[in-house]
């Protein structure tokens, strides 16, 4: 995992009150330091008490209703799905479909915006981790201009290793995680709308799922005196905190450098032992590589050594449909050439046993 040791440490700390004025001195730091690394100076931000799963279903639920038209990139596992969330809002969920190991071309979701034309939501995987795959946002967000669409944006795997800046690209919805590049344990799920993505929440017919309802997670997260709506998970709350006060005490600009240079090299040793990335040069993620499995080795194996013998996890293909590849993670602290080093000879001592992994 990608925890740094004083998010563990912080989580030690004695557990105050939900209500506690002292707590809620700390939620609206974490906001503001949220909104910092997120980029927004408008609309509402906040931790919602669930994994990156809830955050995605947090803002379909806000911002669909039944019939609305959804556009959904996918490319890979998470796109997918979205997609899924998005059917079981009752919306009508037009899929725009990409190959694996790239993103989906901007321009073939602009021209299905105007074939489905009122579209209410147009949703897009930032960094696909099924995929290792960076889809190109600041040039949709240019190409979208004064779109009545809402720009709807998985954040997870790219917030804290890749520039996220809601305001300048005209995000109206974003979530992402704790667990992955902002160093954190998993349990909370960063969100951020924009002014007329909460404007659109207001004048819905129907109201939201409660435990969803931004309205009133505002009204205990960023109102004061707060109105109870849940007991925060005050742990992941300090835990969070801390991440956010060690990301900005970095800074943002130094650690997206920190990211791209440890992935850029990573990569290039990875081929330069032989093995093909998934992912289409021009999109790689830093943070996320896929490798593809040569013929002949036996890549579940090859996981199963690298955890036994190196302590080390790689992930495998999500999903039926994935090629059968491996991916490695370099995020948070984990985005270090010492643990790219880690990871390189131990598949080299793994694969070095023979082609198949055995
Ligand atoms: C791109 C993407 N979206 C959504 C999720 C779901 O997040 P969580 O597992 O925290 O619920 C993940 C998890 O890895 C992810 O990589």
């Amino acid at each position: 995992m990608n925890v740094e040791p004083s998010v563990l440490e912080a989580m030690q700390s004695p557990v105050l009150g939900h209500l506690d004025p002292d707590f809620h001195d700390l939620m609206s730091e974490t906001i503001e330091m949220l909104r910092v690394v997120y980029g927004t100076s408008e609309g509402a931000v906040l931790p919602l008490q669930a994994t990156g799963m809830s955050g995605m279903e947090m803002g379909l639920v806000n911002l669909l209703e039944p019939g609305d038209v959804v556009v959904v990139a996918n490319a890979g596992f998470f796109g997918g799905r979205i997609a899924q969330v998005a059917a079981r809002c009752g919306a009508e969920v037009i899929e725009v479909k990409g190959a694996w190991g790239e993103s989906v071309p901007n321009q073939l979701l602009l021209d299905a915006l105007d074939r489905h034309s009122p579209v209410r939501l147009l949703a897009v995987v930032h960094a696909e981790t099924s995929t290792g795959v960076e889809h190109p946002l600041a040039e949709l967000s240019a190409q979208l201009g004064q779109s009545d669409t809402l720009l709807f944006v998985d954040c997870v795997t790219s917030l804290g290793a890749v520039p996220v800046r809601i305001d300048d690209w005209g995000i109206d919805f974003a979530y992402s995680c704790t667990q992955k590049s902002l160093g954190g344990p998993p349990g909370m799920s960063p969100v951020a709308f924009s002014q007329r993505a909460l404007e659109r929440v207001q004048s819905r017919a129907r109201p939201v799922p409660f435990s969803f309802d931004v309205g009133l997670l505002l009204d205990y997260w960023v109102k004061r005196p707060a109105t109870y709506h849940h007991t925060a998970p005050i742990l992941h709350v300090y835990a969070l905190h801390e991440a956010l006060r060690l990301v900005l005490e970095e800074g943002l600009p130094e650690r997206w450098g920190r990211h791209a240079r440890v992935g850029r090299d990573f990569q290039a040793a990875v081929r330069s032992r032989g093995l093909e990335l998934l992912a289409t040069p021009d999109r790689r993620l830093p943070n996320l590589t896929a490798i593809r499995v040569p013929e002949d080795v036996d890549g579940r194996l090859v996981q199963r050594r690298m955890l036994s013998e190196h302590s080390i996890e790689i992930g495998g293909g999500l999903g039926p449909d994935a090629p059968e590849m491996w991916r490695v993670g370099l995020m948070g602290q984990n985005a270090r050439p010492e643990a790219a080093e880690r990871v390189l000879s131990g598949l080299a001592s793994v694969l070095g046993a023979g082609a198949d992994g055995r």
